[in-house]
């Protein structure tokens, strides 16, 4: 552990001279931490907190947020700061490495990944298992744990160099995972990645090139794509790096487990929203509609969300939606498209929303997936692989993660507890006298 003392706090339970003195832990970072591990030996009780709101379930040196004031830092590092001035494999080596590459290592981390971009050519015929119709993140959660059945060489999570060879081939193949699932669903043949193009463009000529033409990259698109990857690649203990961690506290191998978070990511509550968003804009249909949709969803009974909107940790607002504001702004431009109604509907939406009392008391605020979605549909990303990149882009936070817990000499297996409100015991009663 590297937290370190903060003093204690005292657990006094009500109509019992019972008590203890639990430690207090603090980081560097935010609120200071309950150690409560005593907490059952010597009182006989557990705490209760569903969705861990108010849970930290590990120590972690790799992403922090501040919800109140929209902080976030990959290591230290702003997202701002790493939006502007670095690429996605270098944030990958941040993210995995502990900070920035220099010239050299970065040579050598470029060349560890690139070095794994192919997929085994056996693995295409699972593609072919598939509908046509398929979701790529059906696509995805199947191909990407049946690596696991290719690569036996590095599945023993104790070895730092399985693991590492692990970490480049899951960061290679994911992109050429994804665009042939896209491939595949157009009836295209596969396109085979290149490694003399950036991470970026190479996910971008696999997804759009054919072998009839050439491919001309566009650099600004690839800029786009670079951002949304870097702003996508960890989030700190969110649902899926949290069912990847719990996973791999099992001892499954890294392929079992980011297959996992695949899973985990896919819901409309995570991953899935910008999918949503564009889906719920789509059937808004035009500016006239948002406000009798805005009702619709103060509406308790409606069941109806603002996709897009709100965060469990972000309350003021999520600085990955205003960069990711300005890009949807860049990549309009270059596309000369001036009027883009998605995005006028989209603007028009976050005004109302920002200025109603139910958005405002609640704080809920654009989160990165109510813009990342227009976005990507203005690079032409096809609306069911918006997910899936949100994957491929996750896909590194996810192994920094794993490896950080596995390296944590203190780590066991993930087993919450529970408030049990079922039957007390009772006694079978054979089938012909039961009632
Ligand atoms: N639209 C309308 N009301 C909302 C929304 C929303 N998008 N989000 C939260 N609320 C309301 C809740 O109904 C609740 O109201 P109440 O106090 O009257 O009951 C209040 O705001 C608090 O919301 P919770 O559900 O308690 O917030 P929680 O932290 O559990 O949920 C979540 C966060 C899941 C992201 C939620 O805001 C949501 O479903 N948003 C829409 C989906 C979305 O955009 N997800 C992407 C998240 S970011 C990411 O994964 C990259």
């Amino acid at each position: 552990m590297t937290s370190t003392p903060a003093g204690s706090i005292t657990v006094t339970m009500e109509g019992s001279n019972k008590s203890t003195t639990l430690p207090l832990l603090g980081g560097t970072l935010g609120p200071k931490v309950a150690d409560i591990r005593k907490l059952y030996g010597e009182l006989g009780i557990f705490t209760f907190d569903p969705g861990y709101g108010a849970t930290a379930s590990c120590e972690s040196t790799i992403t922090y947020i501040d919800g109140d004031e929209g902080v976030l830092l990959y290591r230290g590092y702003p997202i701002e700061q790493l939006a502007e001035k670095s690429h996605f494999l270098e944030v990958c080596h941040l993210l995995l490495n502990g900070d920035l590459p220099n010239a050299a290592q970065y040579e050598e981390f470029h060349k560890g990944v690139t070095y794994h971009t192919m997929l085994h050519e056996q693995l295409r015929r699972f593609f072919e298992g598939f509908r046509r119709d398929a979701h790529p993140m059906a696509v995805m959660c199947g191909v990407v744990g049946a690596l696991a059945a290719f690569y036996h060489d590095n599945l023993d999570i104790n070895d730092p160099r399985a693991r590492e060879i692990a970490a480049f081939r899951l960061i290679a193949k994911v992109p050429t995972i994804a665009a042939m699932a896209y491939k595949y669903s157009l009836g295209q043949p596969f396109v085979y990645p290149r490694n003399d193009l950036s991470y970026a463009e190479n996910f971008l000529y696999m997804l759009n090139a054919v072998p009839a033409e050439p491919y001309v990259s566009n650099p600004i698109l690839a800029r786009a794509m670079d951002r949304i990857l870097i702003l996508h690649a960890d989030h700190e203990q969110n649902a899926s790096t949290s069912t990847v961690r719990l996973a791999g506290s099992t001892g499954a191998n890294p392929f079992a487990c980011i297959a996992a978070g695949i899973a985990a990511l896919w819901g409309p509550a995570h991953g899935g929203a910008n999918e949503a968003v564009l889906k719920m804009l789509a059937e808004i249909g035009s500016p006239e509609n948002i406000p009798h949709f805005i009702s619709e969803v103060k509406d308790k009974n409606s069941h109806t969300k603002l996709m897009g909107f709100g965060h469990r940790v972000y309350k003021n607002f999520d600085p990955r939606a205003k960069i990711m504001k300005e890009t949807c702004h860049e990549v309009l431009a270059e596309l000369g498209i001036k009027n883009e109604p998605l995005l006028d509907m989209a603007m028009e939406m976050e005004r109302i929303a920002l200025s109603d009392d139910y958005f405002i008391s609640r704080k809920l605020y654009p989160n990165v997936d109510f813009y990342s979605g227009i976005v990507q549909r203005a690079i032409g990303i096809p609306v069911p692989l918006f997910t899936a990149i949100f994957a491929l882009a996750r896909t590194v936070g996810w192994i920094a993660q794993l490896n950080e817990m596995i390296g944590d000499p203190e780590y066991k297996i993930g087993r919450p507890r529970q408030l049990f409100v079922g039957a007390a015991p009772r006694n079978v009663v054979p089938l012909a006298k039961r009632g």
